[in-house]
Formats: structure tokens, C-alpha cells, sequence
């Protein structure tokens, strides 16, 4: 038998509480069980935006979301800016060529994070731009982006709205929506959510919703007009079958997050950010990412160890599943995740776990020494005990 340990930034670990809740006996979804929980969750989550507009919640993963936000903001032949520093901006620009709207790439050297500067010039050469669309936290680099800065850009442009994929940042960094200016913000639920994929929620701003009006790309699964007027008040359901499990599930992760407190979930994965961190770097790894995110923490695989084998290893061999590297960097990186269920033994299994691959891999390393730098930031964890 070999313990298995899940540590990759998406699908992240599922709390037992939460598997328990998922597992009570259907409910049907056009019933009065199952509104009293659908607004009480929708209550919870709107918290958790930090927003007055509606959270919405859409079967699908997160990328639907980011579909919706592009079909239900744009008509074919809009422009928009969007900003592509790894796998998941890129996708930005595929989903919007698909809807025929014109996507102008602001393109960022993987491991970095945007230049406002770089966004205010092409909101000065594209003013008909309908929106920025960017990741909070780019996963695929480990990278964090300014969304507020950026959000400040769009707030005196009367059509133009910011548009966040936080699917790795929300419930992991204080991001208000509305104090931000954020015009919508799009999570998904296998993140920091603490849930199984297969379900994703978007928000809008007012100003956003004006858009909307005017917006005329097809669609129909994911219209979001149809769906805030089945998710209101009153209503309570959704406009299609939901997922039910799902969104039981939910309201027992938005419990728990409000049991721990907001601030004290962002202060523990903001302490868990760093201790990966430190103990990658005393095992002279180097950070993938020079605005690292607080949702995972990439570093390169050391010269002449093969990353996707090491990657393998650790997974198969010794039970402890990381994500490897995208595109490019495939094979030369690897990402532990620290958003969502996770906590300070999390962080000292990842960083052991890597030293004992690294001596199995025949690289010199100092067993202990990365451990030991992630347990000295880790101790502020817990209070001196008394003596
Ligand atoms: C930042 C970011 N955006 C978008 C996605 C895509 O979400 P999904 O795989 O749920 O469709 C992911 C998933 O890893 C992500 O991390």
C-alpha cells in the first residue's frame, strides 16, 4: 500500500466533512429542500466575492465560465484586449476566435506578471476594446497578475469591463470585487473550493451586466441573463439541472471557510505560499515565477534531473501527485499546490517528499535542509505553548 497525497492545483484535496455532505441521498432540484440551500449557498459565495451582484453557479468547469464571460460581454467583431502569460490566458484568445471577436494579445514572458503600463497603452490603441480579460493567478506559471491595478484602468471606460479568471485566486487572496472594481470575476470549484470538479461560478458588476444587454453572441447553455433570473431571490434554483452534489457540497466548504474566518483562510495560505517556497529554494531550486502566487508554487527541476520522470516518480513510486510543467516547460518544472484543504504537514510532506526524489534521483541534496527551511516559516502557525 502506498499513502496517497494529492497535491496538485486542481483537483485539490476534498475535506471528509465535504465528502459526507456529497454523499447523503439525492435531492431533487425543483423542491423547497433544495432552494433553502441553494440561497443560503448563494448567500455564502456572494461573501466570498465580496460583491452586492449576484454570484452565479453554472455546471460545467471553470472554463465555461470564461466562455460565458466572453459570449455574454461581446458580439462577433468586438475587440478585446486579453492577456497571455501562460496556458490559461491563452485561452482567452482561443475561446474569444472561436465567437469571431478579435482578441489583442498582451503577450508576457511565461513567470512574469503583466505591465500595467503595458495594458493602459493598448487600452490607448484599441478604445472600442469591450473588456481586459486576465488570470488573477495564472496557474500554469505560478504567477500572480495586478487585477487591481488593472481594474483601475477599465473603471473610467464606460464599455470597457476587467474581466478576472480567479479560478486559482479566489478564496486563496483577499480580492474584493466590488471595493476592487473587478467587473467580473469566474471561479471554479476542484481549487481552493475544496470540491470535485464540475462546477463554476461568475459574478458580474453593474456596469458588466449593462454590457450584456447589448452583447449578441450566441448562446444558450451558458446565458447568463436566463440564469440570474432562475439563481435570484425568490426562484432559488437554477435554469438547467444543477449539480446538486456540488452545490450541497459548497455549502458545507462556505460553512467551513466562515468557521475558519476569511481573513485567517488568506493568512494560512499566504503562510503556506511561503514555506513552500522557502524550502524549495534551500533545496536550490529556483522560483518558475518572479510574482509568485499564493495558490501554488512552481520551481524548476534541477539541471540533469529529468522533470517529467521526477514528476512520475514521485506520484507513482511514492504517492505524492504534483503537476508538472505546460507546453514549454514540460518536464522542467513542478508545482505543488497549497490552495484550498491544505496545511502546514501538507507543506512538509510536499518539500520532504521532494528531497527523498531528488536523492533517489541521484542529485546532491542535504536531506532535511528543505524541510527545515518550510518548518521554520510554519511555526508561526501555531502559538509557544505554554510552560
Ligand atoms: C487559472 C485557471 N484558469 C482556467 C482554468 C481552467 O479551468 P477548468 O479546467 O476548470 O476548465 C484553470 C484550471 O486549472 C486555471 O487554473
Amino acid at each position: 500500500m502506498i499513502k496517497q497525497y494529492l497535491l496538485s492545483p486542481g483537483p485539490t484535496a476534498v475535506p471528509e466533512r465535504v465528502l459526507l455532505r456529497m454523499a447523503h441521498p439525492m435531492i431533487h432540484h425543483r423542491t423547497p429542500q433544495f432552494s433553502a440551500v441553494f440561497a443560503e449557498t448563494k448567500r455564502m459565495l456572494e461573501q466570498v466575492f465580496q460583491t452586492s451582484n449576484d454570484a452565479l453557479m453554472l455546471a460545467s468547469s471553470g472554463s465555461g465560465a470564461m466562455e460565458a464571460a466572453v459570449t455574454n460581454l461581446c458580439s462577433p467583431g468586438d475587440t478585446i484586449i486579453y492577456v497571455n502569460g501562460g496556458k490559461f490566458g491563452e485561452r482567452w484568445g482561443k475561446i474569444a476566435a472561436r465567437h469571431g471577436v478579435r482578441a489583442v494579445e498582451i503577450k508576457v514572458a511565461w513567470g512574469e506578471a503583466v505591465d500595467v503600463a503595458e495594458v493602459k497603452a493598448a487600452l490607448e490603441a484599441y478604445p472600442d476594446a469591450r473588456g481586459v480579460f486576465l488570470q488573477a493567478s495564472e496557474t500554469s506559471t505560478t504567477t500572480e497578475h495586478p487585477v487591481r491595478e488593472v481594474a483601475r484602468l477599465t473603471a473610467c471606460m464606460e464599455n470597457c469591463v476587467t474581466v478576472v479568471d480567479a479560478i486559482t485566486a479566489l478564496g486563496v487572496i483577499d480580492m474584493p470585487m466590488d471595493d476592487w472594481g473587478l467587473d467580473v470575476v469566474i471561479s471554479g470549484s476542484q481549487k481552493a473550493f475544496m470540491l470535485p470538479p464540475g462546477l463554476a461560478m461568475i459574478a458580474l458588476s453593474d456596469k458588466a451586466w449593462k454590457l450584456v444587454e447589448t452583447a449578441s453572441c450566441p448562446r444558450f447553455y451558458f446565458d447568463l441573463v436566463t440564469e440570474r433570473k432562475n439563481q435570484q431571490a425568490g426562484k432559488d434554483t437554477t435554469a438547467w439541472t444543477p449539480a446538486v452534489s456540488l452545490i450541497l457540497g459548497l455549502n458545507e466548504v462556505l460553512k467551513m471557510m466562515f468557521e475558519e474566518g476569511l481573513d485567517n483562510l488568506y493568512a494560512r495560505h499566504a503562510l503556506l505560499a511561503r514555506a513552500a517556497r522557502a524550502g524549495v529554494q534551500a533545496l536550490g531550486m529556483r522560483l518558475v515565477s518572479s510574482a509568485p502566487a499564493t495558490s501554488a508554487t512552481g520551481a524548476w527541476v534541477p539541471e540533469g534531473v529529468d522533470g517529467a520522470a521526477f514528476v512520475k516518480y514521485l506520484r507513482d513510486t511514492m504517492g505524492v501527485t504534483f503537476a508538472g510543467g505546460q507546453d514549454h516547460l514540460k518536464g522542467k518544472i513542478l508545482r505543488i499546490a497549497h490552495l484550498g484543504y491544505y496545511d502546514v504537514f501538507d507543506i512538509v510532506t510536499a518539500i520532504s517528499a521532494i528531497e527523498m526524489a531528488l536523492d533517489r534521483f541521484g542529485h546532491p541534496v542535504e536531506m532535511g535542509r528543505g524541510v527545515a527551511a518550510a518548518q521554520a516559516v510554519l511555526a508561526d502557525r501555531f502559538p509557544a505553548a505554554a510552560r
